[in-house]
């Protein structure tokens, strides 16, 4: 259907055959992909970095509020634009959300002058979302975290591999939390990876990614503990072998695929040099290593955005929007959530356009030469 789709995975063969050698293993759940995964995903980060591998970002992140011990009449501070996991989380702990807005227009990050005007006495923790793989300022954001005692934890979905000041992304805070779904730099369909660099913080995730169990049925399995205790109560977080023999191949290509993004995101901003209709974000950023996760545009106010991408369809170009404004949901619309002028006008007029690490410099031409066909230009 699509000349151009949003995204594409990255697999070849080797991930067909390494699911087929865990399968033909005998050995499914948790086990020693698990925790080379883990091992290797904490080389990637550095740092002296846990890794524990979980069945999502989404897992990560409700796992981090619990281990922090974040509940009711407690106050998170989350970016106003970013994706709906992160005001659930903070929801289903009980605690309130507050939203702080994006830095500004070139930079949709939240920052920490945004995160600071939003802090009250009741701010327990902040989660910040490094927005497309583009890294926020940190070194401001964890001296406010620091000084006003608030924890800090970093949604990585979009970022792994990103640096700031060459410290990868996920070690800046409390816990780092990154997802693996379909569509992200590294795809295994459901997964993610939860990291911190105190090993206390460590184990409270292990046991929450595991009915606070104190062996997995992994070590019954190889005859290093007959029975298990409960240390606390969790939940079931885990993630399988099949997923980490495929995140295994994904971290083996990530450097590379994340190498390509930057090309190709290169190539679309030479494109569209000059373009009337719109601006592009993140052109601006100082000392970060973005991994480019997806390829964002702001498209000017008079700009009918629905009617460009029915015009891009008709091409076959397939675009996306990241992300609609929390309060435009259900969910929320009663929640009285404050105000966030910039993210608000950012996700009114917000376009996604493809990108993957095999889309080819003649697909980037094709998705641009259709969006200066339908904006005139
Ligand atoms: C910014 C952000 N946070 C969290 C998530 C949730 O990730 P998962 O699907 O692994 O739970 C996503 C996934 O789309 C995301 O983009």
């Amino acid at each position: 259907m699509w000349k151009v789709q949003l995204f594409k995975l990255n697999y070849d063969e080797k991930e067909s055959q390494a699911v087929k050698e865990v399968v033909d293993s005998g050995w499914i759940t948790m086990g020693e992909k698990s925790k080379t995964f883990e091992e290797n995903f904490s080389t990637l980060l550095g740092e002296n970095a846990h890794s524990v591998a979980v069945s999502s970002a989404t897992a990560a992140l409700h796992m981090s509020l619990l281990a922090l011990g974040i509940k009711a009449g407690d106050e998170v501070i989350i970016p106003a634009l970013t994706f709906v996991a992160d005001i659930n989380v903070v929801r289903i702990v009980g605690a309130t959300p507050v939203l702080a807005d994006c830095s500004s227009y070139e930079n949709w990050n939240m920052s920490a002058q945004t995160i600071e005007a939003q802090i009250t006495d009741k701010t327990k923790a902040v989660i910040i979302v490094h927005f497309a793989g583009y890294p926020c300022e940190m070194d401001a954001i964890v001296k406010l975290c620091q000084d006003k005692n608030i924890a800090l934890i970093e949604d990585c979905a979009h970022a792994p591999g990103a640096k700031y000041k060459n410290q990868s992304c996920g070690t800046f805070g409390d816990y780092g939390c990154f997802s693996f779904f379909t569509n992200k730099n590294l795809s295994v369909g459901e997964g993610g990876m939860l990291t911190t660099k105190d090993e206390e913080l460590a184990q409270q995730a292990r046991y929450f990614r595991s009915h606070g169990m104190t062996a997995l049925t992994l070590d019954r399995h190889k005859g290093r503990a007959i029975t298990y205790d409960v240390a606390q109560s969790g939940l079931n977080y885990r993630i399988d072998e099949m997923r980490s023999a495929l995140g295994l191949i994904q971290m083996d290509k990530l450097k590379h695929a994340n190498a390509q993004r930057k090309i190709l995101v290169e190539r679309y901003i030479k494109e569209l040099d000059g373009i009337q209709g719109f601006t592009i974000p993140f052109t601006k950023l100082e000392e970060c290593e973005s991994v480019y996760h997806i390829f964002p545009i702001l498209l000017d106010s008079h700009v009918d955005r629905i009617a460009l991408i029915g015009k891009l369809k008709e091409d076959g170009i397939q675009s996306s929007i990241h992300y609609p404004a929390f309060k435009d949901f259900t969910a929320f619309k009663d929640l009285g959530l404050n105000e966030a002028p910039i993210a608000e006008e950012i996700a009114l007029r917000e376009l996604t356009l493809p990108l993957y690490p095999t889309m080819s410099i003649e697909e980037v031409q094709l998705v641009c030469n259709s969006l200066k066909k339908a904006l005139g230009a």
